[in-house]
């Protein structure tokens, strides 16, 4: 496995592959989620690039940007073992130059969820993903449902943007009581991992009362916001929307998205489950 860490040494090796190019782009801090991307990816193409990079244009003013767990030389370790090709690890520098001005956004996708409360993510995660797209040249790239907007937002802009590649959405891998993998689970103290397991509690709470029968989405949410309101610091939302476009949507009629995000702590943490059949 090789590591490239400037933008001539990807651009060297790109140009040296023959076969298909998968890639999987991360910010490190790298547990089994990513790992099971890797795997997908390594077993779909010739050769598989994991980037590395925090990318801090997805960061809010008052987010974690200075404080994301960076551990390097495991990630390495998990992408060898894992079956990529390379890792590249640009610097901030190199990815954005000074003065650097040219953005990519998507609209509507973005405001819902996660845009809310997180005004110029999307549009950071967009930016960054496209210029990786254009350095890594992929064949399929693979993202996690973990999160499920970040996937939606992608999938319609590498479709809409034309771009020569698919996008490839896979499943949630979760911990041993239900908890959905995360970097930002490093930062939970014992008793507040015990807690965050309440997001996936709620979730499942409302797949059982759906697979029960119940359409109303109100009332759905309201068996969702009974088992996590009582065990989380502050619940920034918990919605089921249309799974298609993220529209908002009275009963479950079609494939709808349940999607949660909750402050456990000081750490935001994220899931969701699809209702459906
Ligand atoms: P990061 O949070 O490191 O996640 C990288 C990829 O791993 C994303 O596609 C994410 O959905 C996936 N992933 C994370 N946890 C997962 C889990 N438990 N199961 C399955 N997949 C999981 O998402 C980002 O980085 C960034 O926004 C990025 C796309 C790299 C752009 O900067």
């Amino acid at each position: 496995m090789e590591t490239l860490a400037t933008i001539a040494q990807l651009r060297t090796w790109r140009n040296a592959r023959l076969g298909s190019v998968g890639f999987v782009p991360t910010m490190g801090a790298l547990h089994e989620g990513h790992a099971s991307l890797v795997r997908r990816s390594a077993t779909e193409n010739v050769d598989t690039v994991v980037s590395i990079f925090v990318n801090p244009t997805q960061f809010g003013p008052t987010e974690d940007l200075d404080k994301y767990p960076r551990t390097l030389q495991a990630d390495l370790d998990l992408c060898r073992a894992a079956g990529a090709s390379a890792v590249f690890t640009p610097d901030k520098l190199m990815m954005y130059p000074p003065g650097f001005a040219t953005w990519v956004t998507v609209d509507r996708l973005t405001n819902k969820l996660c845009g809310k409360s997180r005004p110029d993510h999307f549009r950071g995660v967009t930016t960054v993903v496209t210029k990786l797209f254009n350095l890594v040249q992929p064949a399929r790239a693979y993202f996690g449902q973990k999160d499920a907007q970040q996937a939606l937002v992608l999938t319609r802009m590498a479709q809409e943007l034309d771009m020569p590649l698919q996008v490839i959405t896979c499943p949630i891998v979760r911990e041993h009581d239900g908890l959905a993998m995360s970097s930002r689970n490093r930062y939970l103290s014992d008793a507040d991992r015990q807690r965050a397991v309440a997001l996936t509690q709620a979730l499942q709470a409302i797949q059982a009362a759906f697979h029960g029968g119940q359409r109303d989405v109100v009332s759905l949410r309201q068996t969702g916001l009974a088992v996590l309101a009582p065990r989380v610091d502050r619940v920034d939302y918990l919605e089921i929307l249309s799974a298609h476009d993220l529209a908002e949507i009275g009963r479950v009629e079609s494939r709808a998205l349940c999607a949660v995000a909750a402050f456990v702590g000081t750490t935001r943490l994220i899931d969701n489950v699809i209702l459906e059949g």
